[in-house]
This record gives C-alpha cells, sequence and structure tokens, in this order.
C-alpha cells in the first residue's frame, strides 16, 4: 500500500487537457486509452480534467461513454471506469468561429477552479492541421492560456506540406504559444526502441567507438507495412510517402543513429545534436533526385494470403494517380563521422511484412583466414528492431564446430517482448506523460521539422513535376520496385532482408 502523499501521481502536475476533434478517430484509438493507461497506472494526478470539442452536438454524458467504449474496445474490461470517466466533459465548437471559444473558457476556468487545477493546460489539436492556426489565434485571443500555471500545445503531424506551408503554420501557431510550448508530436519518437537507440549507443563501450566511417559501411532503416492506404486515400493522395513517412518518421531515426552524444541527456543538448545531422544531410537536386532516391506506386496482388487491389483502385484514389506509396533512398551526411557511410532508408505500404527495423553493417575485416579464397564472411550486423517485436541481434562469425577452422554466422540476441507495435498507444502513452511533466525531447522542434522539409521539398517538387511512367511499379506483398534493390546494388551492398533478421528466426 502506499501510503498517502506518496504516490507517484501526486508529484506530477495536475492538468486540464482539451481535445479539439475529441469525437475523432485519433481521440477514440489512441489519445482515451492513452489517458486511461496513465490514470491506471497513477501517472496522472487525479486533480485533472478532460474537455472534448468537436462540431457535433453531444450531450456530456454521450462523450462520456464513447470515452468508455473506446477504453472497453482498445483497452479490455476495466473496473475504475466510471470514476475515470467522470473527468470528462465535452463542449460542441465551431472551431472556424472565435466567438465560440468565450464559451470554451467560461466551462475551462470553471473545471479549473472546481478540481484545483491551478491553471496548468494542455490544448490537443487532433484534427486537420488547416484549423491549426485558427485554433491557435482564438485560444490567444479569448485568453484561454491561464496566466497562473503552464500552457502547451500539442500538434499532430502533417505539419505543412513543404517548407513554406510549414513556416506559415509555424509563424501563426507562434502568434499565440512560445516554441518551449509547442509539442509536435512524432509518435516513432515515442517507440521504445527508437528511444532505445541512444541508449545502445551511448551506454555501451563496445559500439561507440566504432559508431563512424572507419568501422561502420552502411545503414539501412526499414519501416515497412502491409496495409494499404485503408480509408486514408484523400489525404494520403496529397501526401504520398515521402511526406507522410520519410519527412518525419525516417528522417528522425536517421538523426538518432547519427547524432553526436550530447553533452547531458536534456532537451535541448539532444536536439540540438539532431538538428547538426540534419543540416549535415546532403542536399539532393537535380539528377542526383534520381540516382538516390527510388518511387514506387502498389500494383494489386496478395498480401498476408489474401487478394488486395491496386492503390489506383483504392477508394479516394485518382485512378490514374501518381502519389507514391513506398520509397527508398541513399542519404549522405556530410560530416566528420559519416563521410563516406550511405544510410539507405526504405518505406512502403502493401509490402511483405509489417517491420521495423534498423541495420548497422560494419566493415569487413581486412582479411579472410576462415574459408576458401572465393567465399567471404559474413560482415557483422547490429540489427536495432523497432517493431513490431523489440530488441536487438548481433551477428558475428564463430567457428564451426567440428574438425576444421571454419567460420560461422551465429547470432546473439535479446528480445523485449511486446505487442504488435502498429501505432500503439504505448507510444501516445509516453508521449502524453512526457507532455505532462514539461519534457519535450521526445517532439520534434521547429528547426528539425524545417531542415527535414528543407530536406525533402527538391525531391517532392521533382516527383510532383516529372510522372513515373512505370507507375505501379510493385506488387502488394512484395518489397517493392527492383528499382530499390539497384539503388544498393550500384554500392555493392544489398538491402537485409527484414524476414530473415526477425528476432524469431534468430
Ligand atoms: C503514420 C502515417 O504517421 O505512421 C501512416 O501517417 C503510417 O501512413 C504510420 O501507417 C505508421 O506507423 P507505425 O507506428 O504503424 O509504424
Amino acid at each position: 500500500m502506499k501510503s498517502e502523499g506518496t504516490t507517484l501521481s501526486e508529484n506530477l502536475p495536475s492538468a486540464l487537457i482539451t481535445i479539439f476533434g475529441a469525437t475523432g478517430d485519433l481521440a477514440n484509438r489512441k489519445l482515451f486509452p492513452s489517458i486511461y493507461h496513465l490514470y491506471k497506472k497513477d501517472r496522472l494526478n487525479r486533480k485533472f480534467a478532460v474537455v472534448g470539442t468537436a462540431r457535433r452536438e453531444l450531450s456530456a454524458e454521450a462523450f462520456q461513454n464513447q470515452v468508455k467504449a473506446s477504453i472497453l474496445e482498445h483497452v479490455g474490461p476495466e473496473e475504475q471506469l466510471d470514476e475515470f470517466i467522470s473527468h470528462f466533459y465535452y463542449l460542441p465548437l465551431d472551431v472556424s468561429n472565435v466567438n465560440e471559444f468565450s464559451k470554451l473558457k467560461t466551462l475551462i476556468d470553471q473545471l479549473d477552479e472546481h478540481y484545483q487545477i491551478g491553471g496548468n493546460r494542455i490544448f490537443y489539436l487532433a484534427m486537420a492541421p488547416q484549423f491549426f492556426g485558427t485554433i491557435g489565434e482564438s485560444i490567444y485571443q479569448q485568453n484561454l492560456k491561464s496566466q497562473t500555471g503552464f500552457n502547451r500545445l500539442i500538434i499532430e503531424k502533417p505539419f505543412g506540406h513543404d517548407f513554406a506551408s510549414a513556416k506559415e503554420l509555424n509563424d501563426h501557431i507562434r502568434q499565440a504559444f512560445d516554441e518551449e510550448e509547442i509539442y509536435r508530436i512524432d509518435h516513432y519518437l515515442g517507440k521504445e526502441m527508437v528511444q532505445n537507440i541512444e541508449v545502445i549507443r551511448f551506454a555501451n563501450a563496445i559500439f561507440e567507438p566504432l559508431w563512424n566511417n572507419r568501422f561502420i559501411s552502411n545503414i539501412q532503416v526499414t519501416s515497412s507495412e502491409t496495409l494499404g492506404v485503408e480509408d486514408r486515400g484523400r489525404y494520403y493522395e496529397g501526401s504520398g510517402a515521402l511526406r507522410d513517412m520519410v519527412q518525419n518518421h525516417m528522417l528522425q531515426m536517421v538523426a538518432l543513429l547519427a547524432m553526436e552524444p550530447p553533452i547531458r541527456l536534456n532537451t535541448n543538448e539532444i536536439r540540438s545534436e539532431k538538428v547538426k545531422v540534419l543540416r549535415a544531410l546532403r542536399p539532393i537536386a537535380g539528377e542526383e533526385i534520381e540516382k538516390s532516391f527510388i518511387r514506387g506506386q502498389y500494383d494489386a496482388g496478395i498480401s498476408k494470403g489474401n487478394p488486395v487491389v491496386a492503390y489506383r483502385e483504392e477508394d479516394h484514389v485518382d485512378p490514374h494517380s501518381h502519389t507514391e506509396t513506398f520509397v527508398a533512398g541513399k542519404l549522405m551526411i556530410d560530416n566528420f563521422r559519416w563521410a563516406g557511410v550511405p544510410f539507405y532508408i526504405r518505406t512502403g505500404k502493401r509490402l511483405t511484412e509489417k517491420s521495423t527495423k534498423i541495420v548497422i553493417q560494419f566493415k569487413d575485416i581486412p582479411m579472410n583466414l576462415y574459408m576458401k579464397t572465393e567465399e567471404t564472411l559474413n560482415p557483422n550486423l547490429l540489427v536495432i528492431h523497432i517493431q513490431p517485436e523489440e530488441g536487438i541481434t548481433l551477428h558475428l562469425n564463430a567457428k564451426k564446430a567440428g574438425q576444421f577452422m571454419d567460420a560461422t554466422p551465429i547470432k546473439l540476441n535479446f528480445s523485449n517482448k511486446s505487442t504488435d507495435g502498429m501505432n500503439t498507444p504505448e507510444a501516445y502513452e509516453k508521449l502524453l506523460f512526457d507532455c505532462l511533466r514539461g519534457d519535450a525531447t521526445n517532439f520534434a522542434h521547429w528547426d528539425e521539422v524545417a531542415l527535414s522539409w528543407t530536406y525533402i521539398d527538391p525531391i517532392a517538387k521533382a516527383w510532383e513535376e516529372t510522372k513515373e511512367p512505370s507507375f505501379p511499379n510493385y506488387k502488394a506483398g512484395s518489397m517493392g520496385p527492383a528499382k530499390a534493390d539497384e539503388l544498393l546494388g550500384k554500392d555493392g551492398f544489398h538491402w537485409w532482408p527484414v524476414t530473415d533478421l526477425d528476432v524469431e528466426n534468430c
């Protein structure tokens, strides 16, 4: 039994969370279950309230029932639900009408007092980005920000469509919130094994000395999905895999893999090291685009044993669409540590496996003493399994048991048992918890967003201007277009197959 006054949650700040878009999919699938998990784990101060807003007319009771249904569906049968949902309130709100925000102010001021929250406010924008600017402005104009506690704004991607639109959006939001008050979600940064990258690197004496261009030949980051575009055709048509996955998640993983050790483990130091990596990315422009970046679009095929349609036949997708559902790219980081080491990234929908993996391939040893001349030793690999399984595998060579001095590949394996990591509530739970505590390390800073767009923009522009005649160019259920293999082949490398590297196969 915990003694009174010492529970974890009591040491955490109280907070009033306002969710814009509270009847939407994100709130239902991720936010309510995450807030509940925090509550259940005693990671949420009991002085809390959640105000849901959306256009729809809904009574507070009906809203509470929606929250309950979300938890029953995504968490399972739970006992303490009635007390939990009693903290949830609802207000119908047309976000495009600034005057309506005064009603919201009245409600949150009342709740603040009722729950003795002390003015700590989180505004969560779980809705389409075209409203971000207006909402920020209305929050400011109608004095929804408190004077007594903290004010934090959480926003979801997409954060702009390119650098110019991202900047415009940012300028808009910055009129109401300071950079330190803005928490830009990149849910990959909430994943356990993405957070583990820095620990694996900086807490092990055996890796960091080798973590450079003298010992690493290339790094491969793959995030493959089996799902197609599902019901998101309308959004995806204007986005494509480059903006949807590369600009944010893939570049964030590259930055974490390539950054210098920060002088301290705090938000500013870590972010500033990541920013340096993004600044050192060699810009890709002109003819280099075709040489370094490959795009793909899925055709009909077999996914997990079932026939599936081509991207162009999906709902809300143009039958002649040129949107890419696959990207493979070669990134070069022009700094002292990484000069000459390619970072290959690959992501796509309707691929063979749902898997996010990082493979660090070490350079070959200078001379192979243990095999016949025409054979080569397997290179040493460090594999970081991000999802669905979580763990690390080190691929080494050891003596083949028997009479002769032959070498054979072996694997040292560590596996974190995890549930299917598909955009899990756990990532959101961690990020919400960080935001409540004011830790912005695992959120994207504006400088990171700006640099990522600057890198991506010329590629996106070139792809918009020149269509890829071979689309659709990969079958659903495959690992993408052949050109993605050639990208590595010309450098003398190949993609390490994600399935062979599964922890279970080791
Ligand atoms: C999202 C993208 O950011 O990430 C989706 O918008 C994608 O298109 C998803 O499916 C992948 O996330 P995860 O966690 O399932 O790898």
